[in-house]
């Protein structure tokens, strides 16, 4: 078994084990990127295993691979089943990252990809803690810009899309930062690699809109919800990169990185330098969503056992 991946896969319909599911040198996705992911936490909160806004996952899932006319052979229901269930085969009582995808088969050299192309749909599984340090990371800005609609959809959550968040994260790392955050094409603010950003300044929340390249992704969405039952505006608008400098406080979502502060950007300190009030407050609300113990967003929450 590979280090820290749990035993049992689910693919194309089956349980199996991780040994046992395997694909031709000739898929075509290795050669194209042609593949759809998710990211989904399960959060273990000593009684349960609650997975987070499944059943959105699972939209944007089917979502992505609609700008391809790439279809997934199986309904929600079924897909949300196999989620529940491999948590179950795997007897997990950690939290942990499912990763459910689907990509193009062996469909030769051909860049026809249409509804006739093979389609496979597998997901693993494997327990995860932070991804950053949530005491607050730093942040460069990339040299590469976030490709936006002009050329291949940002909505989608496709394999290929990917190789820009590589590129992007590359730089960060060779300039000693911890992540990087990319402008769209205009020169605003788009996201970071894996991520929302969101600035506060004066009280105020801000967020790039969809229309500056960003994913839409989900701890956004949850965060904007959180925020404005504290009573907080929270506006999706153009962030210029000096808006962001001088924000009091950014923060990242994202469903790995969940709530992380930056507190430096470029090598300057943003805000304080430390976790801004309202970030601190955001992560704390978060982490009771998650951890099933906000009754109002109980319906966000799939109790595995
Ligand atoms: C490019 C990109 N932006 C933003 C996000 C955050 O989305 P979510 O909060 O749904 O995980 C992700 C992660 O899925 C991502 O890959």
């Amino acid at each position: 078994m590979k280090p820290g991946i749990s035993k049992f896969v689910w693919f194309d319909g089956k349980y199996t084990t991780l040994e046992k599911a395997k694909v031709p040198i000739t898929t075509h996705a290795i050669h194209y990127g042609t593949s759809i992911f998710e990211g989904i936490r399960a959060y273990w909160n000593s009684e349960n295993l609650n997975i987070f806004r499944l059943e959105d996952h699972i939209k944007r899932f089917r979502n992505s691979g609609r700008f391809y006319s790439i279809s997934l052979g199986y309904t929600d229901e079924e897909l949300i089943d196999a989620v529940i269930n491999l948590c179950k085969k795997n007897n997990i009582k950690k939290s942990c990252y499912i990763r459910p995808f689907y990509f193009v088969g062996e469909y030769g050299i051909n860049l026809h990809v249409n509804e006739n192309a093979p389609v496979h749909a597998a997901m693993f599984m494997f327990p995860f803690g932070d991804l950053f340090n949530k005491n607050g990371i730093s942040a460069g800005i990339s040299s590469w810009r976030k490709f936006s609609d002009a050329s291949t959809p940002p909505l989608a959550k496709m394999g290929g899309n990917y190789l820009n968040s590589i590129l992007a994260t590359q730089e960060c790392k060779r300039n000693g930062y911890d992540e990087a955050i990319m402008l769209d094409l205009k020169g605003n603010v788009s996201e970071a690699p894996g991520e929302n950003i969101f600035t506060v300044k004066d009280g105020k929340l801000m967020t790039p809109p969809l229309s500056s390249s960003a994913l839409e992704g989900l701890t956004r969405d949850s965060v904007i919800k959180l925020a404005e039952d504290f009573g907080y505006q929270v506006k999706e608008s153009e962030i210029t990169r000096g808006q962001m400098y001088l924000a009091d406080e950014v923060f990242l979502t994202g469903t790995a990185a969940e709530i992380t502060p930056i507190t430096h950007i470029d090598n300057k300190k943003i805000g304080t330098g430390k976790t801004g009030k309202i970030t601190q407050q955001l992560m704390s609300a978060y982490l009771d969503v998650v951890m099933n113990k906000n009754e109002k967003y109980s319906s966000w929450v799939t109790s595995v056992y």
